[in-house]
């Protein structure tokens, strides 16, 4: 019989690449979006729509039902903003998990694949970050998301249910927001730069991350779905090659769209993890996992994606809940 998924945030970047990915693989697939950062045309016309936001437990009941398996990507992934926005960032971090959680388990599904983040592990005495490690989460994002998988690890125990955490980080590609002036740093500086406006780097841009391309982690997403016998497990998503600074992440751009580089320096955030990077030996041993994007190529996709669809003016779309002498200037004074 073919089976049912579910996915929350199916508007959105990698919500909607899974849903192509699990169309094309024959699987029946619906899902919730509240469009607060997705957009309805990165929802594949053969899913099943439903614009909801996943606060609502009791609606998220009714659309969930009959369901075997739910991806969960549905979230405000701002790290950096959750220090000034914490109410906000929590409830809809950690909130809108609690109340997909209760409706799913009423709906006895199968499997709950839940969408974490790299924000999970916080500043670690070694790299790269591995699934063993004791996570420690330093900012109310990462702190709701490490919430949120031991609430889901609670419960599973008690009503036995399957469920699979995954690790994204740092996954660029198209469908991506790019003027968004909270978060994606690759897709707001190829943004600016397309305006002719200089990239704005926090701190003296010697922070580290490695970038993966959407299209690479997908196959492994699909297999924290859909693999028998690893429920309870966490994977990191993402590649552990290519490790880069924020300053030589700009210059490579720069280079892609022969740009004159003069980079904007503002104070670094507070509690910005300086070194990230994951390891991803697991999902490489477990699942095949391979990098076949190149970071130079992954990013030259981006500035296709983004010159297709044209540069963008930046949208504050969420409220600053603290505005305080912290609060970067970048977003208080509208500064992108
Ligand atoms: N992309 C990455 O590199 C990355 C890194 C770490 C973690 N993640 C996690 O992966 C998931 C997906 O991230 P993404 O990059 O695709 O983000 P995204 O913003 O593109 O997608 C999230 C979607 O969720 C929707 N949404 C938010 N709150 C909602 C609510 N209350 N009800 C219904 N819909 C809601 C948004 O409108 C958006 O379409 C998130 O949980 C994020 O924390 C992603």
């Amino acid at each position: 019989m073919t089976k049912k998924i579910f996915i929350t945030g199916i508007a959105g970047f990698l919500g909607s690449h899974l849903a192509d990915h699990f169309i094309s693989n024959g699987y029946s697939v619906s899902g919730c979006d509240n469009l607060i950062g997705g957009e309805l045309n990165n929802v594949p016309a053969e899913a099943e729509f439903y614009q909801y936001d996943c606060r609502f437990r009791n609606s998220m009941a009714r659309i969930t039902k009959d369901m075997d398996i739910v991806y969960h990507c549905a979230c405000t992934a701002y790290e950096g903003l959750s220090v000034f926005s914490p109410h906000f960032i929590t409830e809809n971090t950690f909130g809108i998990t609690a109340s997909l959680l209760s409706a799913c388990i009423e709906n006895e599904i199968e499997r709950f694949v839940f969408c974490s983040s790299m924000a999970r592990y916080g500043t670690q005495d070694r790299l790269p970050f591995t699934e063993e490690m004791q996570p420690r989460p330093q900012d109310p994002y990462g702190i709701a998301k490490y919430a949120s998988e031991l609430t889901i690890k609670s419960l599973a125990e008690v009503h036995e249910f399957e469920y699979v955490i995954a690790v994204p980080h740092n996954i660029i590609g198209p469908r991506q927001k790019y003027d968004d002036p909270y978060r994606n740093v690759a897709s707001i500086m190829i943004n600016l730069m397309m305006q002719g406006r200089q990239p704005i780097i926090y701190g003296d841009g010697n922070q580290k991350r490695s970038f993966s391309f959407v299209d690479d982690v997908i196959y492994s997403m699909d297999k924290m779905a859909t693999t028998k016998g690893i429920s309870g497990e966490v994977y990191n998503v993402g590649p552990d090659e290519e490790f880069i600074t924020i300053n030589d992440l700009a210059r490579e751009i720069a280079d892609i769209l022969d740009f004159d580089l003069k980079p904007v320096y503002f104070p670094d955030r507070p509690q910005e993890v300086k070194m990230a990077a994951c390891c991803s030996k697991k999902i490489r041993e477990e699942f095949g996992f391979k990098t076949k994007v190149t970071l130079r190529e992954g990013l030259e996709k981006m500035v296709e994606f983004i010159r297709e669809k044209g540069p963008k003016k930046f949208k504050y779309h969420l409220d600053i809940e603290i505005n305080s002498m912290k609060t970067p200037e970048t977003w208080s004074k509208r500064v992108f």
